[in-house]
């Protein structure tokens, strides 16, 4: 975004812009719906996370041979929000929920070198610890949020606040989710005055 458009979004008081994307990139990702899962608790909820995210076999497999062909997809879907003027060099970005990494590796493979990924499960040196319902980041830390995994939340209006919290006035986040009938994407521009 110029920072003659930046400027006069500031003077508003808040603006925002949803547009959903109905591209084919979607049918790439991978997530289940857990939306539709009952937890009997908090720590339910997590311990459901993190059986699947922890599995030694299904981890060697991310890291190995899922490893090029996810980075590949993230990295040409970042590249268009490059191109559209979403996204930066310069930009600070995060992905949410980011696994082993792979959105953060296609992140500095486009040369949005200051990103980052939450997980609850670290990473390094891509993904740092953390529960996407309270981001270990200081409030508006990021130009960009990317989460494919807002059907994860279990308190979906936490998830949305913390990205609220800490973006940047004004900031871009991509919401993927999957639902019954096929996956919603909603590209979300933010700007607070
Ligand atoms: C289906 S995977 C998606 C991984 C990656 N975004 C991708 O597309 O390859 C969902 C990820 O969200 C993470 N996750 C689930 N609940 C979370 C929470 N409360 N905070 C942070 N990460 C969470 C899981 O650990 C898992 O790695």
């Amino acid at each position: 975004m110029s920072d003659m458009a930046a400027d006069a979004f500031l003077r508003m008081k808040r603006v925002e812009l949803l547009i959903a994307i109905l591209d084919g990139f979607s049918d790439q990702f991978s997530c289940r719906p857990v939306l539709s899962q009952i937890y009997s608790s908090y720590g339910a909820y997590i311990a459901y996370q993190l059986n699947k995210t922890l599995n030694p076999k299904l981890r060697q497999i991310w890291k190995t041979r899922d490893w090029n062909r996810k980075v590949r997809v993230f990295a040409k879907f970042f590249e268009s929000f490059k191109q559209g003027n979403l996204l930066f060099n310069d930009s600070k970005a995060l992905s949410i929920g980011a696994r082993v990494g792979q959105e953060v590796a296609a992140l500095k493979w486009v040369r949005v070198s200051d990103s980052v990924g939450i997980d609850l499960v670290p990473h390094p040196p891509f993904v740092v610890k953390g529960d996407f319902h309270t981001q270990p980041f200081e409030k508006e830390t990021f130009d960009f949020e990317f989460s494919n995994v807002f059907d994860h939340a279990l308190y979906p209006w936490k998830f949305v606040g913390e990205i609220e919290r800490t973006l940047r006035p004004v900031g871009f986040v991509f919401y993927s989710w999957r639902y019954r009938y096929g996956r919603i994407n909603i590209l979300r521009m933010i700007c607070l005055a």
